[in-house]
């Protein structure tokens, strides 16, 4: 496989496996909510390209399938691998009374050196157990898998979604208890007991929950009865969890994306319940409480920016209060022009991000805002182009590749699409009129011309081709 900077190169070989490249990296988003009568009425006639990524990404994020709780090199403190692990990021152990450190296990790091805190410096040895990324591996997986279910009919995809939920939630080997009682420990002798912090770590259930009403919606005959009614049960002993354990309502209070993401995740798990008016209240309490204070008459985030990397962070909270927009106006509760203590919106807060270049640390961070620019263009409208103009500007055709392009409708494509609109008309993507599912080919011209030179997804086109998935990830767990 060359590994040439010519894509039209790189291309041609990929294109010899008859795998269809990723155009762009499988991109794990910070987080969103996809209304599934949305996605059922969705025929808007620009998303092609989308919808081929969003196939390729189907495929490339089963790689790493079946994920669970249970694949633990070593036990939580209370010896129980059902229970979901994890350590804070940017804790760093100091074993300075330690004559010989390398005669340590990883294990005994964690458990006996003192751990401080350096904010913004993420130690990878806090991934040795990673239940926190196969979490959010399995989210990302959901979502792209039941979409693609969605837009093929192809029942490959939403029998691995069901295999997948049975895996993490339900089968007595391997099944998650409904608590994060051992999230984002601190390390150390004392630090052996989760923290509010890793509440943050299940936010993701906004892309399960997304995925699994789109199944239930259109009546999946691969989605059992048996598993929903497992994840329902689930969900509800989770729900008492996450609304009277003490770390749980720690985070509840927490004033920034913190807390923002709480709301989001009580939501989900909510509506999966079925609890409408319980979701409705949990959103009401968001946009009525802490979101008040979240964003400044200039739309800056001023809990954000005061962290070390504000690039990151303003894009990070922002999806938090969009997927809180979406899963309120999915149960009713309009919140997308409410406006803070200081008479901001959402709106406002995009745009003044928009203004905002990332500072030279957080370059690798730029392209987290787009999908943000994407949803509140849908939203909002973009009468003067003027967002469309800035993802054109920024990434060129990629933005129109992008698989949240297909579900952030109404939104134009700059022509850009002209290839998929092309493909439409010559068969390679095709709609069943008898199923009501689009069917998407996959046109190889179309990745050819769509190569772009975008160097963040760079590696995702090098590497798309040979199997080997590389994912660009906006969820980091902070
Ligand atoms: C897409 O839809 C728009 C609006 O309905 C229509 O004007 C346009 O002709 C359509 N384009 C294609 C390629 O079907
Ligand atoms: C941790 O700190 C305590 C108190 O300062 C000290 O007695 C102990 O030796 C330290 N442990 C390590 C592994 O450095
Ligand atoms: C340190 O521990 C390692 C692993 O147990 C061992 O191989 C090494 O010989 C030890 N070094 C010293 C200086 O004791
Ligand atoms: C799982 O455990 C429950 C309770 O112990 C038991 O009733 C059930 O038969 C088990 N299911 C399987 C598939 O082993
Ligand atoms: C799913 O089943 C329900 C109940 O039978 C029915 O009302 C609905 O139209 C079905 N939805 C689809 C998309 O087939
Ligand atoms: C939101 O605000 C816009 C602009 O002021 C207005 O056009 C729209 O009707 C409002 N929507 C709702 C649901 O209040």
């Amino acid at each position: 496989m060359p590994r040439s900077a010519a894509g039209t190169l790189v291309f041609l070989a990929a294109a010899t496996l008859s795998v269809v490249p990723a155009v762009h990296s499988l991109t794990d988003y910070a987080n969103d909510f996809l209304s599934p009568t949305d996605i059922l009425n969705n025929n808007y006639n620009n998303t092609h390209l989308a919808q081929q990524t969003i196939l390729q990404w189907a495929s490339d994020s089963a790689a790493g399938a079946p994920w669970t709780v249970t694949k633990k090199p070593f036990p939580p403190p209370s010896g129980d691998d059902h229970d979901y692990m994890s350590f804070a990021p940017y804790r760093w152990p100091d074993c300075s009374n330690v004559q010989n450190t390398t005669a340590l296990t990883a294990e005994q790091i964690w458990e006996q050196c003192n751990y401080t805190t350096i904010d913004g410096k993420l130690n990878a040895d806090n991934r040795i157990v990673d239940n926190i990324g196969d979490f959010e591996s399995l989210t990302d997986a959901v979502l792209y898998n039941s979409l693609a279910w969605h837009l093929s009919g192809d029942d490959t995809y939403s029998t691995r979604v069901t295999q997948w939920i049975q895996a993490w939630f339900l089968s007595n080997d391997t099944a998650m208890n409904p608590n994060l009682n051992y999230a984002q420990m601190s390390g150390g002798p004392s630090g052996q007991v989760g923290t509010h912090t890793g509440i943050l770590d299940l936010k993701g259930m906004a892309k399960i929950v997304s995925g699994v009403l789109l199944l239930r919606q259109e009546n999946a005959s691969t989605w059992t009865s048996d598993v929903d009614a497992g994840l329902t049960a689930w969900a509800g002993e989770y729900i008492q969890w996450l609304t009277t354990a003490d770390i749980a309502l720690q985070e509840k209070a927490a004033t920034n994306n913190h807390g923002s993401f709480y709301y989001t995740q009580l939501a989900s798990v909510q509506i999966l319940l079925g609890d409408t008016a319980g979701a409705q209240s949990t959103i009401e309490e968001y946009f009525g409480g802490i979101y008040l204070g979240q964003i400044a008459a200039n739309g800056d985030q001023p809990l954000e920016t005061a962290r070390t990397r504000p690039y990151h962070y303003r894009a990070y909270n922002l999806a938090a209060m969009i997927t809180n927009a979406k899963i309120g106006e999915y149960v009713g509760v309009y919140a997308w022009n409410k406006t803070t203590n200081e008479g901001a919106t959402i709106k406002t807060a995009l745009d003044y991000a928009m203004t905002v270049a990332p500072g030279s640390s957080e370059t690798a961070y730029a392209a987290e805002l787009y999908p943000n620019i994407a949803a509140v263009a849908a939203k909002y409208g973009d009468p003067d182009g003027k967002y469309a103009a800035f993802l054109a500007n920024a990434e060129g055709k990629a933005y129109v590749e992008d698989a949240n392009f297909y579900w952030n409708q109404p939104f134009s494509d700059s022509g850009f699409d002209v290839a998929g609109a092309t493909a439409s008309s010559s068969g390679t993507a095709t709609s069943s009129a008898a199923s009501g599912k689009s069917t998407v080919g996959t046109n190889q011209e179309n990745f050819a011309l769509s190569i772009g030179f975008v160097p963040w997804r760079a590696w995702g086109m090098l590497y798309g081709g040979c199997a080997v998935v590389m994912v660009t990830s906006f969820a980091e767990f902070l």
